[in-house]
């Protein structure tokens, strides 16, 4: 979604940050680095400037840390065209489209004559999150795709752009198109394989092959699972769905499943109930109904007057087996819901199982799942339900650098029937209140989080909140009207994920760091095609190494397009940050995942064609005028959302 863009930073920025009372002073140059000068002066971060002296990145320079340098190819340049790009010496071969066969039987791609039967066997609309399950080590294994939302103005020839679309009530929707849409929904299984010559393919009538749909039935399972909330005329029992919504970022699991996040479910839902209705609270919190889609029309569970309980059957994560294309996915609802972005995790050094989460809105929060059971390395089939019992947190970041996981845990605290918390199903149903009354620190959108297995350091996205005014502006969260967005780095205490406590810091504020009052804070080294805004998505290679991916970059915004950045994390060239890969006109980056070998990075070439949403001359775009027509450059054929597999000539590691 856009951020407009507004007034600039304010404030001057003072060279008195204080005296630095730690005995390090490569510490101290670290903090003045990477803490704005004008917080120091403010005083909001005074305090966290001392007790950042056992900083994150002094606990892992302790452990021995490698802080080499790491990332070795020739940066490409920033610019935003109608063709995708990536680094010299490398091959993007696109692996898999829209509208390409996924099942046996799937026809040919004919955009002009899609029908809901033909897009249920074919690859779905708007890949974000993939993940690379290994059945043969790097070369051969299986690509679990999401499908996030559907741009009806780029998929059918007979529509209007998106905001006229919406501006006259949908009138030139038809229950066909809704229904293709809702084909084009879910997600994708996909048994993928690197041939003699290093080109990867996806493999034909792969036994493994799956699509799964709005209209897939899954299993409810965890704390909510059966509570009245969930019930609805279809499901009396509270305990079955039908489709999986708005999947975002997500993650694979050491016993080889996907989990799958549900980010966006708000813009499914329409119709309006009245504000004593025992769900109108929930509703608000979540933004139901959001009126993006007019499926309602059609299909009475997505009018919430007529089944208010549907829109509580959304908003969690899946877990799916891969494995078995006949296997019930599972809304494992003991990890709440909200705006799930991702699920990264990591097992624990007591063999619990952690998994990390952004809820993606302005001003909402970081959580994370800790199982109550461990991980069974030698049985994968005992991790089945893991993921039902366990503890949600919801993160306080204190502005000394400390920071406290809350437990969302029904009859603690807040979270009693004085609030509207009858049980635990009302706490994970209700997540976002149960994190407002336990004081969680209101973030700017959290997206991805990713755990660094080499390292234990923990990575928060924070896409950007062009809404905190400078009242708002907490230590984490250190830029009024943040357009572009920063990463925060956090180390749990003792390296134990589980543990309530953590230190963090700002890794890297984002944006031009040419231009003052922005105040980015990237390393001098980097160069003008090598800052970004808006970091989303990201990964940590098998070497411990961070890329990450963005959503928002345009040239209305920051000159150049979404793509893969090398950002350095540690050592002398830390917040140093190279491109790697762009995006064509209006894509953004989804999904990065590196084979294990580190020879393969498959990305995600999401919403191609999309408008330039803050080019106040932007026209309208549609099927017959998009952006660009990547990948196939055709006339009559729109932009295809597709996977690129990207490779080095002759083989080898990525960046290395
Ligand atoms: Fe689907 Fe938060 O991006
Ligand atoms: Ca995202
Ligand atoms: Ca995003």
């Amino acid at each position: 979604m856009t951020d407009h863009l507004s007034k600039s930073q304010a404030a001057e920025q003072s060279e008195n940050a204080g005296s630095n009372p730690s005995s390090n002073p490569t510490m101290g140059e670290m903090i003045a680095e990477r803490f704005n000068r004008r917080d120091l002066m403010k005083g909001i971060l005074a305090v966290s400037a001392m007790a950042a002296t056992v900083s994150p990145m002094a606990i892992a320079a302790a452990q021995g840390v490698n802080t080499t340098p790491s990332f070795n190819f020739k940066e490409i340049s920033s610019v935003s065209n109608d063709q995708h790009e990536v680094a010299e010496g490398y091959d993007a071969d696109i692996l898999i489209r829209w509208g390409d066969k996924v099942l046996p039987n799937a026809p040919a791609f004919d955009p002009q004559a899609q029908t809901p039967a033909k897009q249920a066997g074919q690859f779905g609309y708007n890949n974000d999150y993939l993940g690379y399950i290994p059945l043969d080590g790097s070369r051969r294994g299986l690509l679990v795709v999401n499908h996030e939302y559907t741009n009806e103005e780029l998929m059918f020839p007979s529509l209007p752009g998106r905001q006229d679309l919406r501006n006259v009530a949908f009138k030139d929707m038809t229950k066909d198109i809704v229904d293709i849409e809702m084909m084009a929904h879910g997600g994708s299984v996909l048994e993928v394989a690197r041939g003699a010559n290093g080109k990867w393919s996806v493999v034909e009538n792969s036994r493994f092959a799956r699509r799964i749909t709005a209209e897939t039935e899954m299993e409810i399972t965890g704390p909510a699972a059966g509570a009245d909330r969930m019930k609805t005329s279809y499901d009396p029992a509270g305990r079955k769905v039908r489709g999986m919504l708005n999947n975002c970022a997500g993650a694979t699991t050491p016993w080889g499943t996907w989990l799958t996040c549900e980010e966006n479910v708000n813009g499914y839902f329409w119709g309006r109930v009245a504000d004593n209705h025992p769900e109108a609270r929930n509703f608000r919190r979540m933004g139901i109904p959001g009126n993006w889609y007019n499926w309602g029309q059609y299909h009475d569970r997505f009018d919430i007057v007529k089944e208010p309980n549907e829109a509580n059957r959304f908003g969690w994560v899946v877990e799916i087996d891969p494995h078995d294309p006949n296997s019930t996915p599972k809304k494992r609802t003991a990890m709440g819901r909200f705006k799930h972005e991702g699920a990264a995790n990591i097992i624990n050094a007591d063999g619990r199982f952690v998994v990390y989460q952004g809820d993606d809105e302005r001003f909402d929060y970081v959580y994370k799942f800790v199982t109550e059971g461990s991980v069974d390395r030698a049985n994968p089939a005992n991790n089945r339900d893991l993921l039902d019992r366990g503890t949600l947190f919801v993160a306080r970041y204190n502005a000394d650098g400390t920071g406290v996981w809350l437990p969302l845990i029904f009859g603690q605290g807040p979270l009693t029937a004085a609030n509207g918390f009858n049980s635990q199903a009302d706490v994970v149903i209700e997540t976002r209140r149960a994190g407002d009354l336990l004081g969680a620190t209101k973030m700017d959108r959290p997206e991805d989080v990713e755990a660094n297995a080499k390292t234990n350091m923990v990575y928060v996205m924070l896409t950007s909140n062009n809404r905190r005014t400078p009242a708002q502006v907490d230590a984490a969260n250190p830029r009024a009207d943040n357009r572009f967005g920063h990463i925060v780095e956090m180390m749990p205490t003792g390296g134990d994920h589980a543990s309530t406590t953590f230190r963090w810091e700002v890794l890297l504020r984002c944006g031009d760091p040419a231009v003052a009052t922005v105040g980015a804070t990237f390393h001098p080294n980097t160069t003008k095609d090598g800052w970004f805004g808006m970091p989303d998505n990201c990964a940590v290679d098998a070497d411990g190494r961070l890329w990450i991916a963005t959503d928002g970059n345009a040239p209305s915004k920051t000159g150049r397009a979404d793509g893969v950045w090398a950002l350095e994390t540690a050592g002398p060239a830390r917040g140093t940050s190279k491109l790697f890969y762009r995006c064509p006109n209006g894509a953004e980056l989804c999904g990065p995942e590196l084979t294990p070998d580190m020879e393969t990075f498959f990305v995600a070439i999401q919403h191609p064609g999309e408008a330039d949403e803050d080019d106040p001359n932007a026209k309208p775009v549609t099927f017959n005028t998009p952006s660009t027509r990547w990948p196939d450059f055709k006339d009559g054929v729109p932009p295809r959302p597709s996977i690129v597999a990207i490779t080095k000539r002759g083989g080898g590691k990525i960046a290395v």
